[in-house]
């Protein structure tokens, strides 16, 4: 099983890096009791290193199913959403959406996530992988979701990741981060629980 974990937050030992961290310790205790015995492949991107130009929209992609801008960071990505089975999205609020830096990733995956009938209705290209979203914010609830703060979040990762074809197995909202000093622990155990049962079988 091969699980990717995308964390958008360019804080290192920021909220959402804490909580994908515990998905990631969830994921790996979930091998340790499997008699099965299939390796699970775990690979953590984080965004802001990554070298990604600005989608050109030159549409290229749509006819010939890849990217024709010089080789950089999307097509590498491109390549492990294409052989994942779990992917994590964890990213934080950055004015009610999800960061810029993550939408600028996605807007050169088009190709990868969907493929498009001749009438222009969507082809998911990723049924049967599950989805998991975490995301943090300063808004305290219930504001975080009142004012489309974590909502926002969800939303635009619903709309890529769902059109994919992806099932959205698990949400993490954390609200209120101003005054926190870590992560609180209700929250890091609801993200272990994500990876601890996120197989995809
Ligand atoms: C550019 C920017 C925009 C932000 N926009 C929002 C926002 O719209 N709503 C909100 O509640 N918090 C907003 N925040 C605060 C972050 O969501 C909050 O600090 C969050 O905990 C950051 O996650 P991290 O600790 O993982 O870095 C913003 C922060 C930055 C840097």
């Amino acid at each position: 099983m091969n699980v990717l974990v995308l964390n958008a937050s360019p804080r290192r030992r920021g909220i959402t890096a804490q909580a994908a961290e515990r998905f990631v310790e969830g994921v790996k205790a979930s091998g340790a009791d499997d008699f099965s015995r299939e390796s699970i492949h775990i690979d953590v991107m984080n965004v802001n290193d990554l070298d990604v130009a600005p989608c050109k929209a030159c549409l290229f992609c749509r006819k010939h199913g890849n990217c024709c801008q010089p080789v950089d960071d999307a097509h590498r990505i491109a390549e492990m959403i294409r052989s994942c089975d779990v992917l994590l999205v964890a990213a934080p609020v950055y004015w009610g959406n999800i960061p810029g830096t993550l939408k600028t990733l996605f807007d050169r995956l088009v190709y990868v996530l969907m493929g498009e009938t001749k009438v222009g209705i969507p082809i998911p290209k990723h049924k049967g992988k599950y989805a998991y979203f975490i995301t943090a914010c300063t808004t305290p609830f219930p504001f975080n979701v009142l004012c489309g703060q974590s909502t926002g979040v969800f939303k635009a990762l619903k709309e890529i990741f769902g059109t994919a074809g992806f099932k959205i197995r698990g949400k993490l909202a954390i609200p209120g981060t101003r005054k926190m000093q870590g992560l609180p622990e209700r929250y890091g155990s609801k993200a272990y629980r994500m990876g601890l049962h996120c197989k995809a079988w």
